[in-house]
């Protein structure tokens, strides 16, 4: 019963608040940004000629798709993961050994902020997400769902749920 109610607890929180909160950061960010609002009105009008706007439409979405990346990088919903060692590991290239048991927290937010990896990083852009910029992120420094075998199931689904909200 306890793992019923833990189960149902985990898929309100990390489905629903996720999803609330990221479509409020991407309103909040596009009202500070006109000119990117009006770039993706712009590319929605286009795609919604008849005046709908069917799922495959937002598939095709890019600027969309790119702005709530971008919102995602600069305001990750889930700031931190953690993960447990389950045996000895060393770090290619140091000393530092990791024990079996060790628990490990991934800074998502801090690796989103970090100028190695993005110029200008606490600027909004989403071109940063739309080619050929897009193939220029190095791998692991971009972790808004987490990585891995317990990375978030509702990666791909909140991607759609967010999309048809901001459109
Ligand atoms: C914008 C929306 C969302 C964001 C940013 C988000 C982010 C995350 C992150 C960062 C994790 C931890 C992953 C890791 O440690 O590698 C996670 C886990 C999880 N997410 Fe999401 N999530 C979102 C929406 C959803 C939705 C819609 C669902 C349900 C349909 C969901 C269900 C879960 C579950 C069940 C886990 C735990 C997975 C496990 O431990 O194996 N999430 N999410």
């Amino acid at each position: 019963m306890s793992t019923i109610v833990a189960e149902s607890i985990l898929f309100i929180l990390a489905g629903y608040d996720n999803t609330a909160s990221t479509i409020s950061f991407v309103a909040f960010l596009l009202a500070q940004h006109q000119s990117q609002q009006q770039r993706l009105r712009q590319e929605l009008r286009e795609i919604a000629v008849d005046g709908t706007i069917t799922y495959q439409d937002l598939m095709e979405a890019k600027y969309l798709d790119a702005c709530i990346s971008e919102t995602l990088r600069l305001y990750p919903v889930a700031p931190f993961t953690e993960r447990q060692c389950t045996k000895p590991y060393t770090v290619p290239g140091t000393k530092v050994v990791l024990n079996e048991k060790s628990v490990i927290g991934i800074p998502i937010w801090s690796l989103h902020h970090d100028p190695r990896y993005w110029s200008d990083p606490e600027t909004f852009s989403p071109d940063r997400f739309l080619p050929p910029n897009k193939d220029q992120i190095k791998s692991g420094t971009y972790l808004p769902f987490g990585l891995g075998p317990r990375n978030c199931i509702g990666e791909w689904s909140s991607s759609v749920l967010v999309s048809c909200d901001v459109s």
